[in-house]
């Protein structure tokens, strides 16, 4: 096991932050993560792709960077094929490997940043899909003792951008292996997302087949979400707040073109990245932190930003909607502090 000291950590925080780890390992296999949990080591704070953290302050203890990786095909029957991928493994690149072998099932999740492992935490989903419809179980070790547990379905308990790793289980688990089950025939494509099917009709696609709702996923993603190569983000900030339908019906009558999504029963789904625009936040500047120009649900980190000013922004941006519009917004980004 190779430990590294006083190692920044930029490079792998998708936002950019200029912070350090004190120290800082890489773990490959089980066997190493359980020569670390052996030797007592403490904190421990495990990080994947960094895609979905905000680091906001130089961090004391171990940073596991998970890279574990393969694929293994587990179980095929003639119309479904079962696979379980390292959790290291970078997401995008295990869709890729999915649509090269024609396995529907994850095409409308192309292009999400970040590892397989980090995929269940937050149950990532975009354009009509969440990863929990495909998903059959985890492989995890128990940060206490090293003991490896299986998680069903059920047991991590998905919601939207959420399971019982962001709850109950936060910290505890290091995931190791995830096992999804894909279509090989007669998958239905889920194109019902209004954007899907304007970038199918703008390419004049009229029967789409797997890979080309992937393309136009990857299209609209590319037009709509900064590149965090070319500036520092961690997608949505902001979780989309669910309101009562009565509190909606309210809001509605000022804001006649409110946007919603469905809910549970007597709820609606509210888009954060609307209601951030109409507060007036879209595409503002304070010194190298900001919002978005196209996505007001995007912060952003111009170079220089620290964490502290985006914590500082996003409390700013959610005191003006709870003010402006009653309603409570919360962070979608780990925040560690
Ligand atoms: N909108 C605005 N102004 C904005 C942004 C959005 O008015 O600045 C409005 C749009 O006009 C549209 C609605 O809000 O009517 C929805 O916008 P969009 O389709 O871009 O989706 P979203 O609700 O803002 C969610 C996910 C994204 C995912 C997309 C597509 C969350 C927190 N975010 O965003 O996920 O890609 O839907 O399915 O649920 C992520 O989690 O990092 C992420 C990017």
């Amino acid at each position: 096991m190779l430990i590294s000291y006083n190692v920044s950590l930029k490079p792998y925080n998708t936002f950019g932050m200029a912070v350090n780890a004190d120290k800082f390992i890489r773990i490959s296999s089980t066997e190493q993560l359980l020569e670390v949990i052996d030797l007592g080591l403490e904190p421990l704070w495990i990080l994947g792709g960094g895609s979905n953290v905000l680091l906001t302050g130089d961090l004391p203890g171990y940073i596991l960077k998970n890279e574990i990786r393969g694929i293994t095909i587990i179980h095929e029957t003639d119309e479904e094929l079962t696979v379980e991928a390292g959790a290291g493994e970078i997401w995008h690149e295990f869709v890729l490997w999915a649509i090269s072998r024609g396995l529907g099932g994850i095409e409308n999740l192309a292009l999400i940043p970040g590892t397989v492992g980090a995929a269940p935490i937050q149950n990532i989903g975009a354009y009509g899909l969440e990863q929990e419809s495909v998903f059959t179980c985890l492989k995890a070790i128990n940060l206490k003792d090293g003991s490896e547990k299986i998680f069903s379905r059920e047991e991590c308990r998905f919601g939207y951008r959420n399971s019982v790793f962001k709850q109950e289980c936060k910290g505890r688990y290091f995931i190791t292996y995830v096992t999804y089950t894909l279509r090989k025939n007669g998958h239905t494509l889920n194109t019902s997302y209004g954007a899907i099917v304007e970038k199918l009709h703008e390419k004049g696609i009229q029967n789409p087949d797997i890979a080309d709702v992937a393309e136009a996923v990857i299209d609209i993603r590319r037009s709509k979400l900064p590149d965090p190569a070319e500036i520092g983000n961690a997608g949505s900030f902001f979780k989309n707040p669910v309101i009562k339908e009565g509190h909606y019906l309210q809001l509605k009558k000022d804001y006649p073109e409110i946007p919603s999504y469905p809910a549970d029963a007597g709820f609606v789904k509210i888009p954060a990245g609307w209601l951030i625009e109409k507060a007036g936040f879209k595409g503002i500047r304070r010194g190298d932190v900001g919002v978005h120009k196209n996505q007001a649900l995007v912060l952003v980190n111009y170079g220089a930003g620290t964490g502290k000013e985006i914590v500082e922004l996003a409390e700013d941006i959610r005191e003006t909607i709870l003010q402006k519009f009653k309603v409570s917004i919360e962070a979608e980004v780990n925040i560690w502090k």
